[in-house]
């Protein structure tokens, strides 16, 4: 946990120094911004196809949640997560995933009677050294099931997550790792067989491995260190642990998968980060990507974490997409939208009346991009801004058009001469010609 510190600020008047974000947490400009709006829309969609419903829950809750959930001995609560004391000394956390806060929500809402399907999209905190891919503010797109008990809904999961790499073109980029941790008894025997074999072999282990022999001997198996991967390739198989349903379950899910025709890769040192899984795990892989940031969606069952949290025995399931690596990867097409119209207003008596006019355009025409000049002057500079706004046509309102109740209208892409036109005939004019 990171220390807390007491809250002083040393500002002095005069003190001008230049402000800048916190270290690892990003702005998205709006140049940006319209490529995750695209995404973000895309993600609602499919969510909604196939029959989940959004859930927000707060950025902030107790501490106690996420140990309770994620599990002591986890890097992110070790290490990574944001905790401080609020004004009565209650211990409080940035959020640095969702499921633990969606679960908190579904017992204390009681939603969990029935089966539920939701997602939920927003910005996650931990306190992890930054690199590319990998942010102290980053966002997930994260989905949860509950009361769904059999393999199918996993298997929902991963389609929805195929499909969504077809929509975004990337389906060649990402590759589908599989595990399964079987049940509790059996991953604890599992974990003390590691702990026997990775004990002989304890002067070959580097400080990490060191560390998690005692307090996550799982982990072990995700060292990327070269030095240790024969000594973990030979090590205990947690495959030969797993219990029968647990066999049963995850030999199910991979012939759901080959009749969908999923292409996966049954690894199985896949353990994941997080204590709360069961069963199934699995983690889509960026091709070529560094392995310290290469995975773009991870995700799991895990059966026992609303018990564990409170609530009622439920089966669960779900995943998260992290966002920023996902938005990095898509190959971005479609540009922001320029306006369709820019309005050039001439005196005062304009000023006012063109503000009527652009809000009754925009009430007559709801998919308008309408873009007010707003600094005035004289029509030269106000064309020149017109232009540079990319906007197809220039609308004028000046003092002989406000004297003769009429708009001038001037194509800014073609050289057509500027025309005269009534309210109803712009309306007109805009319906045919502009792809509104
Ligand atoms: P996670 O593996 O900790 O799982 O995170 C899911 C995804 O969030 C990662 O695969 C990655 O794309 C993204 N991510 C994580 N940390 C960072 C970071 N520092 N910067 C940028 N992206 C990051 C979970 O969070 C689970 N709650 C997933 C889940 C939902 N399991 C069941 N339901």
């Amino acid at each position: 946990m990171l220390k807390s510190h007491s809250i002083s600020v040393p500002f002095q008047q005069g003190d001008y120094s230049m402000l800048q974000a916190v270290r690892g947490m990003q702005d998205i400009l709006p140049s940006q911004a319209h490529h995750w709006q695209q995404v973000e829309n895309q993600l609602q969609q499919l969510a909604k196809r196939y029959a989940y419903q959004e859930i927000r829950f707060p950025i902030l809750e107790k501490t106690d949640l996420f140990h309770r959930s994620m599990g002591e001995m986890t890097d992110i609560i070790e290490k990574e997560i944001y905790s401080f004391p609020d004004s009565k000394g209650q211990m409080l956390s940035l959020r640095p995933e969702g499921t633990a806060g969606c679960v908190r929500a579904a017992i204390e809402q009681g939603l969990l009677g029935k089966p539920q399907r939701l997602w939920y999209l927003g910005p996650m905190f931990r306190h992890e050294r930054p690199q590319k891919g990998r942010y102290r503010q980053f966002h997930q797109f994260g989905i949860e099931a509950f009361g769904m008990k059999g393999p199918y809904i996993e298997a929902e999961h991963l389609l929805i997550l195929y499909r969504l790499w077809e929509i975004l073109g990337i389906q060649d980029q990402v590759s589908l790792e599989l595990n399964s941790l079987g049940e509790t008894s059996s991953l604890s025997q599992y974990r003390a067989q590691l702990v026997d074999y990775f004990t002989r072999y304890q002067a070959d282990l580097d400080v990490d491995s060191k560390r998690r022999l005692q307090k996550n001997p799982l982990r072990i198996l995700d060292s990327k260190n070269p030095q240790l991967q024969d000594l973990i390739n030979a090590a205990p198989k947690l495959s030969s642990h797993l219990d029968s349903e647990s066999y049963q379950h995850f030999q199910d899910l991979q012939d759901l998968l080959k009749t969908a025709n999923i292409p996966f890769t049954w690894n199985q040192r896949l353990v994941r980060g997080l204590d709360y899984y069961n069963k199934t795990v699995f983690e889509w892989i960026i091709q070529g990507e560094s392995v310290a940031q290469n995975t773009v969606c991870a995700g799991g069952r895990y059966d026992h974490l609303v018990a564990q949290l409170g609530g009622p025995h439920t089966p669960a399931a779900g995943f998260a997409i992290g966002l920023e690596r996902l938005i990095q990867l898509k190959a971005i097409t479609g540009e922001h939208k320029n306006p369709d119209i820019y309005l050039i207003l001439g005196d005062q008596v304009a000023t006012t009346q063109g503000l009527a006019l652009a809000e009754n355009l925009r009430t007559a025409l709801p998919n308008l991009n309408l873009e007010v000049d707003c600094l005035g002057g004289r029509f030269t500079a106000q064309f020149k801004r017109a232009d540079k706004s990319c906007a197809r046509l220039a609308l004028i309102l000046g003092p002989d058009e406000v004297q003769s109740n009429t708009i001038g209208l001037k194509s800014l892409r073609t050289s057509d001469q500027q025309k005269s036109l009534t309210y109803s005939e712009l309306i007109a004019y805009l319906q045919q010609t502009l792809p509104l």
